[in-house]
């Protein structure tokens, strides 16, 4: 067959789309210097697939500009300050250094695991981070932007410290409803302070708070109006949020509270003994410390460089649309007021939902990095992620079925299978060589020329259209092969060149589309790499074309999914959101009782006004029981812990309605309560004098 016969036939299968906007072609020329964050997590808790869509966001646009050439360098920590981690350690008995250690090692290798390549991993709790904030504030307060003011807040008088919003709990002051939080309402969304709320508690100890005064310090955000509503519409963030700040702005800006009483896991603000910062303060200052230590370790990085005030570098922060408030106002203000650069872009996503609603403990959709690592490849994960993602704020779906059609029938089915379908060919014909000259194929040619718009759309976080207008050209190269059918063509001998031309071309395409799909599945193109024969392929790679080049047998690169892997994931999340489980007791429990069938029981108090043994009984003693005017007999089995004449005068609880039984001895009208393993350590629940025989024990 000749070329251009060739090309007739297929020619309707690839539109041009070469003149599509070349966005990305002028960034590809110079090399950038880009220092990319995701959002610290704290270190109170395990990661789960939510936290994933934010990280694995993040490291395929690191991968990405890596891959362009660009000095892209990512950064990330665990956010270990503040009450509930100090409360945490506290329950732990453990110091919070070594709980926020545990977690730290216990995230990063969550974050490994699925493949997440940050150049630092830090911990807000370092030298780094503490002298960075001391550096920023003292900044900050001498050039008049922080202000001292008493305020009241609620104080736990038992627990001894001030209670953060989410540690007081109590009625709603709007709609009455029990066990609400000190900031806002679950039952009718109204929002108040925690003074606000009726018979408030302390969640630490139970105690009732008290309102105490203390003198906090404030970062004066208004001084900071005029450069932040410039810095807002200058291209830092999305759309979606510049509307978002505009209310803010019109809703009028608040200084900040940035200290916190003792007793606090953080860092003292300087010449304020007992004040500390704010874990929101020392957080984003977090994002510095962890590429200050990272320049402690390289000597190709300069701290200086990135962060002075005229830096021509770039900051890229990931966040959640949880903490945008933070990221776009609070931390510019303060990289401006102390002096430092302000980010170039803050990109925020929406949240993750689990088949369409938020994720779930009961239904298993809660899943934690760990769970999901136990049952699947990170790279589906990846991959989904990749797929679904967008510029946008809008929440995001992990559909289960879907999740299974994306990796069965397109990554694997569509992608992988380009090469699977033609290796064999190259392998056994001929000798694994790939044909001479095939680069002016104008199937290679259009994947090539898809390049710009694939790059654009990466550098645009538009990560799902780049998966689109992949999979489209992977469709395109199975039609090719479907078309050329070379099984067919290779049982003729006269046909061989033809059938090394077409495999040799599919092959090509598949390393194309192996670059365009590489920060998103990385260590899929390792195996690509291994089977092409060839080192780590970058962008530019794309231009190039393999022909009279020997690659590697093929082997398979990644499994369908079953759906039973997804089963057991549920499964397992279920499993490990329920309570704890019990320890076995040597005596097991019987079976539960309804409350209803518990409070039919009337525990009493009663003072024991005579004991006496019983004649032919060898466990027994004989009580009489008061019961504030009501006396009762009971025959107990305490004779081995108690001598009689013990017990006259002691208060003790019984069962105060059992229906009485006859015993051999007499009417037993009740029982005492006793515990203990038995013979001498038996001992009769006593409660303290004072008590009033009668009373109902509750
Ligand atoms: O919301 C959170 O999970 C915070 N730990 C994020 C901190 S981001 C940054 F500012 F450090
Ligand atoms: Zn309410």
């Amino acid at each position: 067959m000749k070329e251009n016969v060739k090309n007739d036939i297929v020619a309707p299968l690839y539109p041009n789309i070469s003149s599509r906007t070349l966005v990305a072609s002028e960034q590809a020329h110079s090399k950038r210097r880009i220092l990319v964050t995701s959002a610290l997590p704290y270190a109170n808790g395990s990661i789960h697939i939510g936290h994933m869509l934010e990280h694995i966001q993040t490291d395929i646009w690191t991968r990405f500009q890596k891959m362009r050439g660009h000095q892209c360098i990512s950064v990330c920590a665990d956010d270990t300050h503040g009450t509930p981690i100090m409360l945490r350690a506290q329950k732990e008995g453990i110091s919070p250094e070594a709980f926020i250690a545990a977690t730290r090692e216990e995230h990063l290798a969550d974050f490994t695991d699925f493949l997440v390549e940050y150049d630092n991993y830090h911990s807000t709790h370092s030298d780094e981070n503490k002298a960075l904030c001391e550096l920023i504030y003292n900044r900050l307060n001498q050039a008049g932007h922080i202000e001292r003011k008493t305020i009241t807040q609620l104080f736990d008088p038992e627990k001894q410290m001030f209670l953060p919003d989410r540690f007081v709990k109590g009625e709603c002051p709007k709609c009455g409803s029990d066990e609400q939080y000190g900031d806002n309402c679950d039952s009718c969304g109204a929002t108040y302070s925690p003074a606000e709320l009726k018979n408030p508690k302390s969640a630490v100890s139970g105690a009732t708070p008290v309102e105490k005064e203390s003198e906090h310090f404030f970062f004066k955000l208004t001084n900071f109006e005029d450069m932040l509503k410039q810095w807002t519409r200058n291209g830092h963030i999305q759309q979606q949020i510049a509307n978002k700040l505009d209310e803010w702005f019109q809703a009028g800006l608040q200084h900040w509270d940035i200290s916190r009483d003792a007793p606090y896991f953080g860092f003292e603000i300087p010449d304020a003994p007992d004040k500390y910062f704010y874990v929101w303060v020392d957080a984003p200052i977090g994002y510095m410390a962890s590429f200050k230590n990272l320049c402690e370790k390289r000597s190709d990085l300069n701290f200086e460089d990135f962060w002075k005030k005229d830096s021509d570098a770039e900051l890229h922060h990931f966040i959640g649309k949880d903490i945008v408030y933070f990221h776009t106002l609070f931390w510019p203000a303060m990289l401006e007021g102390s002096g430092f650069r302000t980010p170039t872009k803050v990109h925020a996503h929406g949240f993750l939902t689990v088949n369409a609603t938020k994720m779930s403990k009961s239904k298993g959709t809660f899943v934690k990095a760990r769970t999901y690592l136990n049952h699947l490849n990170p790279e589906y994960l990846r991959y989904y992620f990749m797929a679904k993602l967008t510029s946008k704020l809008d929440d995001f779906d992990l559909n289960l079925d879907d999740f299974v059609a994306r990796i069965n029938a397109d990554m694997v089915g569509k992608y992988i299978n380009i090469a699977s379908r033609c290796a064999n060919f190259i392998t056994k014909r001929f000798d694994g060589k790939l044909a001479k000259d095939i680069a002016n194929h104008p199937l290679i040619v259009e994947f090539q020329q898809a390049s710009d718009t694939i790059a654009a759309y990466y550098e645009e976080k538009d990560f799902g259209k780049a998966i689109r207008d992949i999979m489209a050209l992977a469709d395109k190269a199975n039609q090719y092969i479907a078309i050329e059918e070379p099984w067919v063509k290779i049982k003729q001998e006269a046909l061989m060149p033809e059938v090394h031309k077409v495999s040799s071309v599919a092959i090509n395409l598949f390393r194309i589309l192996s670059i365009y799909l590489k920060p998103a599945i990385p260590e899929i193109a390792k195996k690509v790499e291994a089977f092409l024969n060839v080192g780590p392929l970058c962008w530019e790679d794309i231009n190039q074309v393999l022909d009279n080049h020997t690659i590697n047998k093929f082997k398979p690169m990644v499994q369908r999914v079953d759906p039973k892997q997804l089963e057991a994931m549920q499964n397992e999340s279920i499993e490990a959101n329920s309570e704890p489980e019990q320890p076995a007791l040597a005596e097991p429990l019987k079976p539960e009782v309804e409350f209803s069938d518990f409070d039919k029981i009337d525990l009493r108090l009663a003072r024991i006004v005579k004991a006496e043994h019983v004649e032919g009984a060898d466990k027994l003693l004989k009580l009489q029981l008061e019961l504030d005017g009501m006396s009762k007999q009971v025959f107990a089995g305490i004779k081995s812990a108690y001598k009689p004449e013990e017990l006259v005068g002691k208060l003790t609880v019984m069962v105060a309605n059992l229906k009485p039984r006859k015993m051999r001895f007499g009417s037993s009208e009740g029982m005492v309560l006793a515990a203990g393993p038995g013979g001498e350590d038996l001992w009769l629940l006593s409660p303290d004098e004072g008590s009033q025989p009668g009373m109902r024990v509750k």
